[in-house]
């Protein structure tokens, strides 16, 4: 069964086409990302207009790579939601017409889901349930996954989502955008040890807080000229803090759920500091921890069209009514 995925939840336009939800044959993204580095962060307006722009040619490409028709697709799946509203609705929008014109059932997929999802993708043989890290610009959640289709949600942030504060500290760093990649960067030259910074507390214990680090970070700045070595120990000591709280919350929610694999996913999921220390756990504990191939960490159709074959299969489906749609 061939799936036509659509991801436009955030800056990036993606179409791919996935065989039996295993197999990736074109998965191809197109960012806006250049036009929203000037102003440090997505503008939603750019975004969905570049979205509405680029989509019919990013499709285009997307059967081509995969050496199909469009007449060979037997589902469109499409991200419905959570996400920048204008821009779900560019690639909703493309979706529908789609199935309508090829007489196609239609999926609306969460997008959490399917960040979760990538990582069935490359023939890793994941069984559940599990526990799922989601951690990306938009989002910081953790799950329980009992099967496709069927996630519960445990926690997630209260405030700043755990990419948005790589990027908002490394905007006080005046280290430009996207963050989490160039604070990944500095963080390897510098000492962990020398600033003490901690993550809020939250009331309860599976949720997040990272609104505080980062105005810890803003105070320690202070407005002070910095060197690049206080800015690499900054950076370095942030990110330590930030994934010692990912890590304590996640082994916590496997105690409470009684489950011992643990998969990861979203953009900061590809910080390889993270991946190490998650890594190493492994070491020390009976677990198995899972992370996507580092292209399908960030948003991708893929992972949209991967989900949408399974839960296809489980007799999930969507009609033309098919709205922005959220996890809960
Ligand atoms: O999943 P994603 O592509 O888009 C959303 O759904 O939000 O994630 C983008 C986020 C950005 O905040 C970016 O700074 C962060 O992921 N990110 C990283 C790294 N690469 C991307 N954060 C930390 N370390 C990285 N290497
Ligand atoms: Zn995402």
């Amino acid at each position: 069964m061939y799936v036509l995925g659509i991801e436009t939840s955030c800056d990036e336009t993606s179409v791919a086409i996935v065989k039996d939800g295993k197999k990736i044959l074109s998965n191809v993204v197109a960012s806006s990302l250049k036009f929203h580095k000037k102003y440090g962060g997505v503008v939603p307006e750019i975004a969905s207009r570049m979205q509405l722009d680029s989509i019919t040619l990013v499709a285009e490409e997307a059967l081509k790579e995969a050496k199909l028709k469009l007449k060979d697709i037997n589902l469109v799946a499409v991200t419905s939601g959570p996400g920048l509203l204008g821009s779900l609705l560019v690639g909703i929008s493309f979706a529908k017409a789609l199935s309508l014109s090829l007489g196609v059932p239609l999926l609306g997929i969460n997008h959490l889901e399917a960040h979760i999802y990538a990582n069935f993708l490359n023939g890793q043989n994941i069984k559940l349930p599990a526990l799922a890290l989601i951690v990306s610009g938009g989002h910081t959640s953790l799950f329980y996954v009992k099967d496709f289709g069927e996630i519960e949600i445990l926690g997630q942030t209260l405030d700043d989502a755990c990419g948005e504060a790589f990027d908002k500290v490394a905007k006080i760093l005046k280290l430009g955008y996207p963050g989490g990649p160039i604070i990944e960067r500095l963080a390897k030259k510098g000492n962990f040890k020398r600033i003490k910074f901690s993550c809020s507390e939250t009331k309860r214990p599976l949720d997040f807080s990272f609104s505080g680090i980062k105005t810890a970070v803003l105070y320690s700045v202070n407005g002070k000229r910095l060197t690049v070595n206080e800015k690499r120990n900054i950076a370095a000591s942030f990110q330590e803090v930030v994934i010692d709280t990912l890590i304590k919350k996640s082994l916590l929610a496997m105690q409470i759920k009684k489950v011992r694999r643990l998969i990861l996913g979203g953009g900061v999921a590809a910080n390889q500091r993270l991946r190490e220390k998650f890594f190493n756990l492994i070491k020390t504990k009976d677990l198995q921890i899972y992370f996507p191939p580092l292209a399908l960490c960030m948003d991708n159709a893929a992972m949209v069209a991967g989900l949408g074959f399974q839960l296809f299969k489980k007799g999930y489906c969507s009609d033309l009514s098919l709205g922005i749609t959220t996890l809960n």
